[in-house]
């Protein structure tokens, strides 16, 4: 059997390599436009750092798992064609700022459609609004040249920076297919190659549109776990509650379960934003105003989010930060990626950058490039520009130097042991430490004389006043811990 994968992306490269690894029967091509990006694979320096994937294709590359740019040769000697082009957010017309553009997924059914030379099965891997399946199929068939083809839909539940593991054991695989002969025997083909090193009863069949919303509904469900947690983290602030207790407590109730409640400046990453507006625009579609709202809250609170957590950084280091150096530890989304789509730290970088502040950045993997084009896109400036307002730094030392305050955006672990008093003596005093993700010795930091604040963690001196700006409203945490005590 040969299955190709058109996308050699976060998604594709490593599912493929996965798939290629566990069968070694399976010829595996992974093909994709961007001829650089099919260059890295075949390197020592993959485009996607992931904990232990370069073991998985370093066995099987050269072997039966192949990158390469010759996409319409990929097509023509498959069976199986995985869809796993990227699928952004619309940023023009009908649908623009939550639709999904299915421009790059529409292109790959026509030339799937003009290329193929026998009977095809084509996955949609890429996540995409419900119902897409049938416009593929009908793109598909309008073009066939007489040839049949079955879509099926399975999307990728994988986590960046747990990809190898979530891979090698998935909670699920899922897989919807036309409940017509030839489209089970589609799906038993697919159900048969995971089955390979997927115990059956973690293959979960279902119909296509169901799958299709599947993928939408557990991003939307994980999103809005940390939206909760987060929401709640300005009332812990507020009442001297402490929200790393809290979402400990709750979460050891079985039904609520302790994943996903740890509070953060906010969640970032190509998927869950982009998925909640997806399912937004879906339910306005229906005329589901009130379901459409309430999901989009959650992107809403996440927004405010980091907003607070600019807000809070300014108000506590006297209201100005213009000219200041602020250390931000961090770039990517989470840690253990060199991912940065929706990072919560270009938001924050740019509000920093709005307020004149000088910023020093620092993340173990993301590149200095990847961060200023980042920035160029968020703020518009020129990178001649930025550069006279941002440093991108080699370690943590040399970013907090000179330092005004530091802010932890990314959770990576090596910022927990870092020497805090070498940090403490080389920066300005006095030195302001702001925690977007409670990792910090906190304890340890005061005791070297670190003023320090944290999400969700009483105020460090009760009584500061923190006023905190609504989308409508300006309301103060006091004012609302006093409604409460009344
Ligand atoms: C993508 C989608 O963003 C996500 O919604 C879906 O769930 C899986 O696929 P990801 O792999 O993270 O996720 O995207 P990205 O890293 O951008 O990779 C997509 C690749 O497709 C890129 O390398 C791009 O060059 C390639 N591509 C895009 C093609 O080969 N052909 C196209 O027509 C368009
Ligand atoms: C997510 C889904 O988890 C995955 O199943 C899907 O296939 C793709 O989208 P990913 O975006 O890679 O995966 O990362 P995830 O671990 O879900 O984290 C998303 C964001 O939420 C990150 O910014 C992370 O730091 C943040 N987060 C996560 C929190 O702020 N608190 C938490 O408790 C968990």
């Amino acid at each position: 059997m040969n299955i190709c994968c058109i996308g050699a992306g976060y998604v594709g490269g490593p599912t493929m390599a996965m798939i290629a690894v566990k069968c070694p029967d399976i010829r595996v091509t992974v093909v994709d436009v961007n001829a650089s990006r099919i260059a890295a694979w075949n390197s020592d320096n993959l485009p996607v750092y992931e904990p232990g994937l370069d073991d998985v294709v370093r066995q099987a590359r050269g072997r039966n798992l192949f990158f390469s740019t010759e996409v319409d040769e990929g097509i023509r000697q498959a069976d199986i064609i995985f869809v796993s082009v990227n699928t952004p957010t619309k940023s023009y017309g009908i649908g623009a700022g939550s639709a999904a553009d299915l421009t790059n997924v529409e292109l790959c059914a026509r030339r799937i459609a003009a290329v193929a030379n026998g009977d095809k099965i084509v996955v949609e891997k890429s996540t995409l609004p419900v119902r897409t399946a049938e416009s593929l199929r009908r793109v598909l068939h309008a073009n066939s040249n007489g040839y049949k083809f079955e879509i099926l839909s399975n999307p990728e539940f994988l986590a960046e920076g747990t990809a190898v593991a979530d891979l090698e054991s998935p909670d699920r695989v899922l897989i919807g297919g036309d409940g017509t002969p030839t489209g089970l025997a589609a799906m038993q083909k697919l159900v048969d190659v995971y089955a390979r090193w997927v115990p059956r009863e973690r293959v979960l069949t279902t119909n296509v549109w169901s799958s299709e919303l599947t993928k939408l509904v557990a991003n939307a469900l994980l999103a809005q776990r940390i939206s909760s947690v987060n929401s709640l983290s300005a009332l812990c602030e507020a009442t001297g509650a402490d929200i790393d207790e809290v979402a400990f407590a709750a979460g050891k109730d079985s039904r609520i379960g302790p994943k996903f409640l740890k509070a953060s400046v906010g969640f970032g990453g190509s998927c869950f934003q982009k998925d909640i507006m997806n399912l937004v625009y879906l339910c306005r579609h229906y005329g589901l105003d009130e379901v459409a709202d309430y999901w989009q809250q959650v992107v809403a609170v996440n927004d405010w989010q980091k907003q607070r957590f600019v807000q809070r950084m300014i108000r506590t280091m006297f209201n100005t930060i213009a000219g200041k150096r602020i250390a931000v530890l961090g770039f990517a989304f989470k840690k253990d990626t060199n991912d940065t789509r929706e990072s919560a730290a270009i938001d924050v970088c740019r509000a920093l950058l709005a307020e004149h502040a000088k910023v020093a950045i620092f993340d173990p993997k993301v590149s200095a490039d990847e961060v200023f084009t980042d920035l160029a896109a968020a703020t518009g400036m020129s990178r001649v520009e930025l550069e006279s307002r941002v440093t991108v730094e080699a370690n943590a030392y040399a970013a907090t130097e000179g330092a005004h305050a530091l802010a932890v955006i990314t959770e990576w672990d090596a910022f927990k042991s870092l020497d805090f008093s070498r940090i403490y003596a080389s920066m300005n005093k006095p030195a302001f430490a702001f925690d977007g993700r409670n990792i910090l010795p906190h304890d340890t930091m005061r005791s070297i004389g670190f003023e320090v604040h944290a999400i969700g963690k009483p105020l460090p001196e009760p009584g500061v006043k923190v006023t905190y700006v609504t989308r409508q409203v300006e309301s103060t945490a006091l004012e609302a811990a006093a409604v409460l005590a009344s």
